[in-house]
């Protein structure tokens, strides 16, 4: 089976090992200082692609508490890239990375895997496995909250669908019951008629760690279910949101310790997790307590970080050609 992902993620490897060369010549600094800026056009308006993103349309919680944890644990696992494995993982792109908000991305370009920005070739070898001709076929990301008339995909199809998008296209590793059954309860539960009023919301300290918590409590109920490899992937998700505040206080480093020290928190529950450690849902509750104080601390220093939209102007502004042509 060819996956053309796989071809792009070959030539993402190319070029970091490019930016890696060209850096030696250049000054320190020259590295996009914000992981995503590798998927985006370098004239991409930071305001608009990196301050902030589309809003969430995502529909009131189910009442039925074991239908909203399947929201919820879709929520996280559609947040997290260790559930594409392979080189979009190690890429650091998630579903998220293209369906922004689960919604789409115009700023996304990936050498390889986009034509025109805002498009991505993912599901040739899903739709096309026959043709297997090489053909590059990149299509507009498409917003999954609709309207449904819009979409492709029939709500019944999204296991199936989603299932070959992880294990085919990304070459990911077969994804644990509950996170597939999760991710298309999420799907399910974008609707156009649940847009907030502001298009778009800010990428805050306090948006990513409220994401970060949210998967965290998605870990809890997992765990209460005994479904260990679901809640190891829900604590990946918030470590990788917090990858997301990490990366923009580069400056901080006082900060900055302080989020690897919570971070190796939660690595040290991943393990709990897998080993069937009885206290982990203790742990984890106090892992959640102590992100308070931490996101208070943050969220007084964000002016000096990349959160500040014109340190990230200035940031981006640095940065090499996204692509040589
Ligand atoms: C590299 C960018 C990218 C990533 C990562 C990605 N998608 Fe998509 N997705 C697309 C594109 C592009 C399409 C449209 C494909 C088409 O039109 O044939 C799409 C289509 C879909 C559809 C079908 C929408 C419809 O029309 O009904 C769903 C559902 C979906 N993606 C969910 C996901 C989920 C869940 C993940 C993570 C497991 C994911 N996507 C990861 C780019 C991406």
């Amino acid at each position: 089976m060819r996956s053309h992902w796989r071809r792009g993620a070959a030539l993402a490897a190319a070029l970091g090992a490019a930016l890696a060369v060209g850096g030696l010549a250049l000054a320190a600094g020259a590295e996009p200082p914000l992981r995503a800026m590798r998927w985006a056009p370098r004239d991409a308006d930071p305001a608009r692609a990196f301050a902030t993103q589309p809003a969430e349309c995502l529909k009131p919680p189910p009442t039925d508490p074991a239908a909203a944890l399947s929201v919820e644990i879709g929520r996280a696992a559609f947040r997290a890239p260790v559930l594409l494995g392979g080189q979009a993982a190690r890429a650091g792109l998630s579903c998220e990375a293209c369906h922004r908000g689960g919604r789409t991305n115009p700023d996304f370009l990936f050498p390889g895997a986009s034509g025109a920005p805002g498009t991505a070739d993912v599901t040739l070898s899903l739709f096309s496995s026959h043709r297997g001709d090489g053909a590059f076929n990149p299509r507009p990301i498409p917003d999954l909250s609709g309207p449904r008339m819009a979409l492709k995909v029939a709500p019944a199809d999204l296991p199936a669908f989603i299932h070959g998008l992880i294990t085919q296209e990304f070459d990911g590793p077969e994804p644990p019951p509950a996170v597939l059954a999760g991710l298309a309860a999420y799907v399910r539960a974008l609707d156009p008629a649940a847009c907030p009023a502001p298009g778009r919301t800010p990428l805050t300290v306090a948006f990513l760690m409220a994401d970060a918590r949210r998967a965290l409590a998605a870990a809890r109920g997992a765990l209460d279910q005994g479904d260990r490899p679901t809640a190891r992937l829900m604590i990946a998700s918030a470590r990788a949101r917090l990858f997301l505040i990490d990366e923009r206080f580069a400056a901080l480093p006082a900060e900055q310790a302080r989020l690897r020290t919570a971070d190796a928190g939660l690595a040290a529950l991943q393990a709990k997790v897998s080993s069937g450690a009885p206290d982990a849902a203790a742990a984890l509750d106090r892992w959640l307590a102590e992100s308070r104080p931490l996101e208070a601390r943050l969220a007084a220093r964000a002016p000096q970080s990349l959160f500040d939209p014109k340190r990230l102007a200035a940031a981006s502004n640095r940065r090499l050609p996204a692509r040589p042509s």
